[in-house]
C-alpha cells in the first residue's frame, strides 16, 4: 500500500480528445489511488497556462493554482506525447513555469510514442537535472492503437510495465518525499538546504 501522505500530481501534456497520453495517465491515476496515494491529474487540455513569459507568468489568474497543486505533490508523473523526438509545448510551457517547486521531488516519465520515446524521456531527464528532481531510473512509452485502444490498454506488456512503475512510483516517491522533508526541516548542508525557510 501507498504511504498515506504520498501526493502524486499527473500533468497530462497532449490536448488531442482522443489523447493515448491521457489515457494511460488517468489508468495509472486509478491505480496509484487504488494502491491509497491521494492524485490530482492536471490535464493542460482543460486548465492550460498561458504561454510562459518571465516578466508576466505570475500574474496569470490559472497560474496561484497551479503552482499550490505543485507545491503540495511529493512526485509529478509526466505525460506526454512524442512530438518531433521532443516532449510537446503544452507539457514544456508546464514545467518551465517551476523549478524550486520540483527540486528533491520524484519525476515519473510516460511518452506516447511510434518509436519508443526515447529522446523525449531524456529530455525530461534533462528538466529533472535542472530542476534538481530526481527520476525513476527507466521511463515507459507506448504506441497509440498497439498499446492502447478504443481507452483501454490492450497490450499485456504495457500493462505489466505499469504495474512497475505504480509500484515504483509509490516505494521511491515516499523514500524521497520522507528525506526531501528532513532537509527541508534539518540543518545539514545538502542541495535542498538552500530552499529553507
Ligand atoms: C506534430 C507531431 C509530431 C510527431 N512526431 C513524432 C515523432 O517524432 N516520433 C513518433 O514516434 N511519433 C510522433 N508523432 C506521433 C505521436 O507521438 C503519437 O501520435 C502519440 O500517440 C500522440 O500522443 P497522444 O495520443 O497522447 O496525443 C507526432 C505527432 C504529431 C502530431
Amino acid at each position: 500500500m501507498c504511504d498515506s501522505t504520498l501526493r502524486v500530481l499527473l500533468v497530462v501534456g497532449s490536448l488531442r480528445e482522443d489523447s493515448a497520453t491521457r489515457m494511460v495517465l488517468n489508468a495509472v491515476a486509478a491505480r496509484l489511488a487504488a494502491e491509497g496515494c491521494a492524485t490530482d491529474l492536471l490535464d493542460l487540455g482543460v486548465e492550460p497556462l498561458p504561454l510562459y513569459n518571465p516578466d508576466t507568468a505570475h500574474e496569470a489568474a490559472a497560474f496561484p493554482g497551479v503552482q499550490a497543486r505543485v507545491e503540495a505533490a511529493d512526485v509529478l508523473v509526466l505525460g506526454t506525447p512524442d512530438y518531433h523526438g521532443s516532449i510537446s509545448s503544452p507539457l514544456k510551457n508546464f514545467l518551465d513555469h517551476f523549478w524550486h517547486e520540483f527540486a528533491g521531488k520524484l519525476f515519473v516519465t510516460l511518452v506516447a510514442s511510434h518509436e519508443k520515446g526515447l529522446t523525449a524521456l531524456d529530455q525530461l531527464r534533462t528538466v529533472a537535472r535542472q530542476c534538481y528532481a530526481w527520476t525513476l531510473p527507466y521511463g515507459v512509452s507506448f504506441v497509440e492503437k498497439g498499446d492502447v485502444r478504443d481507452g483501454q490498454i490492450v497490450n499485456p506488456k504495457l500493462a505489466e510495465r505499469l504495474t512497475m512503475v505504480v509500484r515504483d512510483t509509490r516505494v521511491y516517491g515516499a523514500v524521497l518525499a520522507r528525506q526531501r522533508a528532513a532537509d527541508l526541516a534539518g540543518s545539514e548542508s545538502g542541495f535542498l538546504a538552500r530552499l529553507r525557510h
